[in-house]
């Protein structure tokens, strides 16, 4: 990695300079973290599985006309990117009642929503990433209103996606979370979507039994986090099904 400039270090990735302006090498790290880092552990394995479902992710979502920032996949740990200008927002959506939405309004985990909701968060550790509101978004120039109507369009567009593809494989989508950025071309800006979606950022539970293939097994102690992860890859093809005692990803020539 040292041949590249490091220009951020997150909780989960690493964003170092791409080879051309404009562009950024992501690269995802093994590195789990919970409850604003108060809890951390190393799952080996994890960020090649985020790699590679994020891919699926974006690729498909290009595929229905959402932008992405997703340029192409370079290898098992790292993707290149176009460089925006991330929006301190995060993007959640819920299906189903679950983790601070339940907590917060004492919703049993598990209610299903009567139309998806959509929350935004202000990115910010050190006040814990706090619920906003559109007005306070607005009032404080994180985004415009004009922003805001097309972050909202453009997170159910990536529901309706996202939870068709899960139902097709058996699996719920319950709520996930996403961030957008901003690319500017000349005086021209356009929204686009950010980061990553993998199970890191989503709820995902299987259908047919309610187990847990998602981030909240490291959260809460629930099992094996990669084990999840690889059932959720190999469902969705992303990963080869398992032959033999060999377990984690295997290189493909
Ligand atoms: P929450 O119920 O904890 O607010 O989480 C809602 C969704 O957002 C869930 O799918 C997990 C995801 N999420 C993140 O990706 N990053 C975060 O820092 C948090 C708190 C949640």
């Amino acid at each position: 990695m040292a041949r590249r400039r490091m220009i951020y270090e997150g909780k989960a990735k690493i964003l170092y300079e791409g080879p051309e302006a404009g562009t950024i090498v992501q690269y995802f790290k093994d590195d789990a973290t919970a409850f604003n880092a108060e809890k951390k552990a190393v799952i080996e394995g994890k960020g090649v599985l985020n790699n590679m479902l994020s891919e699926h992710f974006m690729i498909g979502l290009g595929g229905i006309g959402i932008p992405t920032h997703f340029i192409k996949r370079l290898n098992m740990r790292e993707q290149l990117i176009k460089a925006v200008e991330v929006i301190p927002l995060e993007v959640v959506v819920r299906n189903v009642a679950a983790g601070s939405m339940s907590k917060r309004l004492g919703i049993e985990e598990g209610t299903p929503l009567s139309r998806p909701i959509v929350e935004f968060y202000y990115k910010d550790d050190s006040l814990n990433d706090p619920l906003v509101t559109e007005d306070q978004i607005v009032a404080f120039q994180w985004a415009s209103p004009q922003d805001l109507d097309e972050m909202v369009t453009m997170a159910l567009r990536v529901n309706d996606f996202m939870s068709g593809l899960m139902f097709g494989v058996g699996i719920k989508l319950v709520d996930f979370k996403i961030e957008i950025g901003r690319l500017f071309d000349g005086d021209y800006q356009r929204l686009i979507l950010a980061d990553e979606i993998s199970p890191d950022s989503c709820r995902l539970w299987d259908i047919e039994t309610g187990r847990k293939l998602d981030k909240d097994i490291f959260r809460h102690d629930l099992g094996d986090l990669a084990d999840a992860y690889t059932e959720v890859a190999t469902r969705l093809g992303v990963m080869p099904k398992k032959s033999g005692g060999s377990t984690g990803p295997t290189l493909v020539k």
